[in-house]
C-alpha cells in the first residue's frame, strides 16, 4: 500500500523542502509547509504573519496555538493525502495532529526522519536560495537554477531567507534539539519512523524516498 499521509522530520536544512516539493507533485498529494505558511502570511502583513515575524527571523519557534490553527486550516477534508514538512515541531503540536488524525478516523502512514550532521546542514543553509514565489529550493553549490536568481519553476526572483543569516541558523539547530528531536523517540515508540541517510546526493535519496512511497 502506498503512503498517503506522511510528516517529513529533521533539522533545518536537512533536505525536506527539496523533496517535499518534487515528491507531492509526482504523487498527486498536497505539500503542507508550515515554513512557507508563515512566509506567506509575513509576505501578505496578516496579523498572524505580524506575530510570527520575530519569532522566525530569530530562529526561534511560532507558538503551538498560532501554527495548529494554521496548519488544520490548510488540511481541510481533502482526501488525496499530504507530506507535512515542517510540522509537528513539539510534543504538543504531535499530540493535535494525532487527536485531529483520530477524531477523522485517519491513521498517519509514516514519518521520514532525514539525517544529516550539522556541519553539513551549515553548509547547506548558508548557500541556499528560495524561491518566494512557488516555494522551490535552490543551493549555489549544489543545485544552482538554470538562469541565475531566476526560478527555474515559476520566473521569480530568487532571495536569501532572512532565518539563514548565521546567528539565526546556530539558533535552530539548538531548537530543532531542545523541541523537535524529542519526536524521534516518540514517533518511533509508535513503530512509524523511517530514517534516511540524507547526507548523500539528492538523486540517491530521492530513490530512497520512492522506495518508501511506492
Ligand atoms: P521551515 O521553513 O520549516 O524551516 P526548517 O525546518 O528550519 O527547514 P529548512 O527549510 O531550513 O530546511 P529543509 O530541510 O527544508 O532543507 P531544504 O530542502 O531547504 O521553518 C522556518 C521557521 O518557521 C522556523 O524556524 C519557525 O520559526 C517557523 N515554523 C515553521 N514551522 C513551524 C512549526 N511547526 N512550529 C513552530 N514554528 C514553525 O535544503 C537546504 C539546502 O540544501 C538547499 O539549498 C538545498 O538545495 C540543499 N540540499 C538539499 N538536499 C541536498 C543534498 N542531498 N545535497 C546537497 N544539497 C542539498
Amino acid at each position: 500500500m502506498s503512503l498517503k499521509r506522511v510528516i517529513f522530520l529533521g533539522p533545518p536544512g536537512a533536505g525536506k523542502g527539496t523533496h517535499a516539493v518534487g515528491l507531492a507533485k509526482d504523487l498527486g498529494i498536497a505539500h503542507l509547509s508550515t515554513g512557507d505558511m508563515l512566509r506567506a502570511a509575513v509576505k501578505a502583513g496578516t496579523p498572524l504573519g505580524q506575530e510570527a515575524k520575530g519569532y522566525m527571523e530569530a530562529g526561534k519557534l511560532v507558538p503551538d496555538a498560532l501554527i495548529i490553527d494554521l496548519l488544520f486550516e490548510s488540511m481541510g477534508d481533502d482526501d488525496r493525502g499530504w507530506i507535512l514538512d515542517g510540522f509537528p515541531r513539539t510534543v504538543p503540536q504531535a499530540e493535535a495532529l494525532g487527536e485531529r488524525l483520530a477524531s477523522e478516523g485517519q491513521e498517519l502512514d509514516g514519518v521520514i526522519l532525514f539525517e544529516v550532521p550539522d556541519k553539513v546542514l551549515i553548509e547547506r543553509i548558508s548557500s541556499r536560495l528560495s524561491c518566494p514565489s512557488c516555494g522551490a529550493v535552490y543551493n549555489r553549490l549544489t543545485q544552482p537554477p538554470e538562469k541565475e536568481g531566476i526560478c527555474d519553476r515559476c520566473g521569480a526572483q530568487l532571495v536569501t531567507r532572512k532565518d539563514d543569516a548565521p546567528e539565526a541558523v546556530s539558533h535552530r539547530l539548538e531548537v530543532y534539539k531542545e523541541q523537535t528531536a524529542p519526536l524521534i523517540a516518540w514517533y518511533a515508540d509508535q513503530g512509524k519512523l523511517i530514517r534516511v541517510d540524507a547526507n548523500r546526493e539528492i538523486g540517491a535519496i530521492r530513490q530512497d524516498l520512492d522506495r518508501i512511497f511506492a
